[in-house]
């Protein structure tokens, strides 16, 4: 069948579509509804099917004689581990916690918080909750204290799974603390937190509600797994939004477990049995769906990788690893090629090991540039597929669908919309836009399978900013254009959210924060160009009247409390003082113009800014600290 092909019935007839691709799971009770509503028309699927995704992860496949097939490797630079972990093992580890979890009263429907570095217990706490119908939420290690109260207040849950420790290359970070820290500073307080230790020789501070991993695991007994109902939330992932306050996605069990199967086959192009890796972290959706429940359910062996693109111990370590464990298909993000790229310019490095195992790279999670692009095929000599997706929809909604049919790459796009996204690009009335003009991306519903189902406690704000903006569409927050065969090209956010090295985050956040400084007027915190990260955020301030602290103070002070308040995550660090900013008559500050400036984009000065000396200021403070590229083209309306 041609991508074309397999495309067109799925816009076509999605129920008899996705009925088919359902039908490759194991079921408890298999659907007969397939493509409904709920009470606001959004659509749901498989209602009435009953599932249980940890089960079909794992049991299933020793069922069916695949025991001992490796389902986890785990490669652990940073404490120079190598393990494999079968089936059979993971089985033992899951069905274990889950017993023990259990004994701790957690039962289906139960929210439980999961904030754990890159080793196996990570995956074997997602995996437990699921097998009982526990509804995890797993919180980024690179987020601080503050972010995980928030999300504790948001999804209260009765408990709380972390490790003594995670590593960041040498540096110990003390996760126990942070969830002790964490709990102090939320409202909700979970009746227990269980603490696996790495024994890294860090002592770890003892609170009364603490529990010992091991010790849960040892003295328990292993547990079947519980079926759930299809649209039972699998997991609630926060992401940001253009508030401070995170957005808890909702994801679901049949759909999501629909989707990401017939994802593996058809867009990753992997067989049961391959070596999968996705290089990011179990915190991002990524590491949710194709770390963990994506390879796992389609019986592919995932790599579990605890380390960094360089620097663990250097820029060889990606091909290390690919070659070593027989990696057939590689998922990253444009970032970590262009880490590696300035380490290894000449791929000597990847010279060293046999590749000859790998069919496709994957990149997603920010824009990838077309020097990157070219790097990596040059290099690599596969197809290297830029994909689109978000942790709204859980699963790739642009892409090459390699597994189907290897269509032409081109440069600088996600390529074609992927099975069951009707993608359009709307202009502000909604209608679509001619071929190369650019507009708001957006996917006609029904979204298919495995999308988010609304955010958790929060079914207005689902509403008003996914589903509202243009009645029909559900709303993607990217710019982007089509060319003329029907590629999309993202060219970006169209509100207050930045992507750092594939990270999504928010500007309006750290704007809340630098705002609060006591020196400070008025502010704006928005994303600029760089060259390793994609984007960076800058801080521009205008100090109160009077104000006596030395800028440099007030500039460290700002940037310590982003990274006190949101985690080291935000890579917060420029923050500069300017005498004024530029704002519309109406005192909205323009933070595109001061964008546009930075990054070499042609920008029209709007006639509502009366004195355009501003601009000169505002650039001469960027030369100053060398940010961006300084050869814009200024048009005075
Ligand atoms: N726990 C605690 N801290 C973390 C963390 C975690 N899980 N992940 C990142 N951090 C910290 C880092 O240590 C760093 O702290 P620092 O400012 O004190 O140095 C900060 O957060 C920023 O991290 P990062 O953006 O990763 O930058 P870096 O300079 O440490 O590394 C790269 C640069 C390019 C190597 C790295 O960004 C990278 O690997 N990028 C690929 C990202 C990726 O795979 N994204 C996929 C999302 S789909
Ligand atoms: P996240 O929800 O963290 O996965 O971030 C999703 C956002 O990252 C998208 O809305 C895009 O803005 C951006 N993004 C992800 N993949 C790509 C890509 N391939 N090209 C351009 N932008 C991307």
């Amino acid at each position: 069948m041609t991508y074309q092909d397999i495309y067109n019935k799925s816009i076509t007839q999605p129920s008899e579509f996705w009925k088919a691709q359902a039908e490759q799971l194991a079921w408890y009770r298999k659907p007969s509804e397939i493509l409904g509503t709920d009470d606001y028309d959004y659509p749901q699927w498989f209602k009435d099917g009953t599932l249980n995704v940890s089960y079909l992860c794992i049991d299933k496949h020793i069922e069916d004689g695949f025991g001992q097939q490796n389902a986890i490797i785990y490669d652990s630079p940073v404490t120079n581990t190598k393990t494999a972990i079968s089936f059979n093992q993971l089985h033992e580890e899951v069905a274990k916690l889950a017993g023990g979890l259990e004994t701790l009263g957690l039962q289906k429907g139960d929210t439980c918080v999961i904030y754990m570095p890159m080793i196996p217990q990570a995956l074997y706490a997602m995996l437990a909750c699921a097998r009982l119908g526990v509804i995890h939420s797993v919180v980024f290690g690179g987020f601080a204290p503050h972010e995980l109260a928030i999300r504790i207040d948001d999804c209260q849950p009765k408990a709380i799974i972390t490790a003594s420790n995670g590593i960041e290359i040498e540096r110990i970070i003390p996760y126990k603390p942070f969830v002790d820290e964490a709990i102090a500073l939320a409202e909700h307080k979970p009746e227990h937190v269980v603490v696996f230790d790495r024994r890294l020789g860090v002592d770890i501070p003892y609170k009364s509600y603490d529990i010992d991993y091991e010790e849960l695991v040892s003295k328990s007994v292993a547990i079947e797994p519980v079926a759930v109902a299809s649209n039972h939330p699998l997991y609630i992932l926060y992401t940001s939004g253009t508030t401070g306050k995170p957005k808890g996605i909702i994801r679901d069990s049949g759909g999501y477990a629909t989707a990401l199967k017939f994802s593996m086959k058809h867009v990753y192009g992997v067989e049961e049995g391959d070596v999968y890796w996705a290089a990011s972290d179990v915190g991002w959706v990524v590491g949710h769906s194709y770390i963990v429940y994506g390879p796992l359910l389609n019986r592919n062996t995932t790599v579990l990788f605890e380390g960094k693109p360089i620097k663990t111990p250097d820029a060889s370590t990606f091909w290390r690893v690919i070659s070593e464990h027989n990696v057939k298909v590689m998922f990253t993000a444009p970032t970590a090629i262009r880490a590696i790229k300035k380490e290894d310019p000449d791929g000597t490095y990847i010279k060293k090991y046999d590749l000859s195992g790998l069919k496709y790279q994957f990149l997603a999670g920010e824009r990838c540039d077309v020097a990157t692009l070219r790097w990596t095929e040059q290099q690599l000599n596969i197809p290297v597929i830029d994909h689109w997706w978000q942790t709204e929809s859980g699963w790739p909604m642009l892409a090459n669908m390699v597994g189907v049919e290897l269509m032409e790459v081109k440069p600088g796009s996600a390529s074609l919309p992927v099975c069951g996204y009707d993608i359009q690009i709307l202009n502000e009335e909604g209608k679509e836009t001619a071929s190369s003009v650019e507009g708001y991306v957006a996917v006609k519903l029904p979204l298919p399978p495995g999308t988010l189902l609304n955010l958790w406690g929060n079914p207005e704000r689902f509403k008003s900013g996914y589903l509202n903006k243009f009645p029909g569409y559900y709303f993607s927050g990217d710019g982007g254009y089509k060319d003329e065969d029907g590629y999309v090209f993202i060219t970006g956010r169209v509100d207050d959210i930045i992507n750092v090295a594939g990270h999504r985050l928010s500007t309006a956040e750290m704007e809340e924060i630098v705002a609060s400084h006591k020196a400070v007027a008025e502010c704006a915190v928005f994303g600029v160009h760089c060259d390793l990260k994609g984007q960076k955020p800058l801080g521009l301030v205008v100090l109160k009247s009077g104000e006596v602290q030395e800028e440099n103070t007030i500039s460290k002070e700002i940037i310590q409390e982003v990274r006190h308040e949101i985690g080291a995550v935000a890579s917060f660090k420029d923050v500069f003082v300017v005498k004024r900013l530029p704002k519309t008559r109406s005192g909205k500050i323009l933070r595109k113009l001061l964008r546009n400036i930075s990054d070499d984009l042609e920008y029209n000065v709007p006639s509502t800014i009366d004195d355009v000396t501003i601009i000169s200021e505002i650039e001469s403070v960027y030369k100053k600290n060398q940010i961006g590229i300084h050869k814009n083209i200024i048009n005075h309306e």
